[in-house]
């Protein structure tokens, strides 16, 4: 792995179900990303964007195949806990999918990712306020998560992937929910710790608006990686 190198995927597959309904959602991809390299993948709707981010971010295991992530493999027989130890440690996700806590209000919904990474518990707490500043959601710390707008939610859930400075962010249009000044603000954002930190970000978006952040456009179709 050359020093730059951060994730490879090796002749990576993934198939659903079986039999009669099997889906082919991945066939036989290949992807390495570098430090500090932001690319957007970019395709039609059941190309397998979302697949490929959950297999690469070690959300789900490949059918066959080998993920290099940070100097270590991932295959199918790799074990959950390790799968999830790495993904608490190292990945961040911005899916539509992962839902805030009802029950908790903004701020303490980015303060609990804390209760869960191996993070420097001292100042966290100012952190995680400036985290929110940035995003434009200073004024909403102490509102229900329920009573959100869908883009001050889609923030929050930035927030949350962010706050425990992975090495690698999956995000799944991250911008679908959010006007285009917001929409600008997080590719900046993206791009800003891509640089300073050396964060590898791969998002899955139809936002043409966020290619002023990328180093790279993957284009997927049909779940094969366009060359
Ligand atoms: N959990 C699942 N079970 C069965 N098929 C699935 C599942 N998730 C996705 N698929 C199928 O896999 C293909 C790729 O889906 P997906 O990765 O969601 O594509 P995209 O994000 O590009 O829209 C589609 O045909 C989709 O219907
Ligand atoms: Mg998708």
């Amino acid at each position: 792995m050359s020093d730059s190198e951060i994730i490879r995927l090796n002749d990576i597959s993934k198939h659903y179900g079986t039999g009669d309904i099997l889906v082919k959602a991945l066939k036989n991809a290949e992807l390495m990303m570098k430090k500090g390299e932001v690319a957007l993948l970019m395709g039609p709707s059941g190309a397998g964007k979302t697949t490929l981010l959950s297999v690469m971010g070690l959300l789900l295991h490949p059918t066959s195949g080998e993920i290099i992530f940070n100097d270590k493999i991932y295959n199918r027989k790799t074990r959950q806990k390790i799968m999830t130890e790495t993904r608490r440690n190292s990945i961040g996700f911005i899916f539509q999918a992962f839902n805030l806590v009802e029950s908790l209000n903004v701020i303490q919904n980015v303060e609990i990712m804390y209760k869960i990474g191996k993070l420097e518990k001292k100042g966290y707490k100012k952190k995680c306020k400036e985290i929110l500043e940035m995003l434009q959601m200073g004024h909403r710390l102490k509102h229900a998560s329920k009573d959100l707008s869908g883009g001050e939610r889609q923030r929050v859930a930035i927030a949350r992937a962010l706050i425990n400075e992975p090495m690698l962010i999956m995000a799944d249009e991250p911008t679908g929910n959010l006007d285009s000044e917001n929409g600008r603000i997080i590719g900046e954002y993206f791009r800003k710790i891509a640089n300073e930190r050396g964060t590898t970000i791969l998002i899955a978006t139809h936002d043409e608006r966020l290619k002023f952040c990328a180093d790279r456009i993957i284009h997927m179709e049909d779940g094969e990686i366009l060359k």
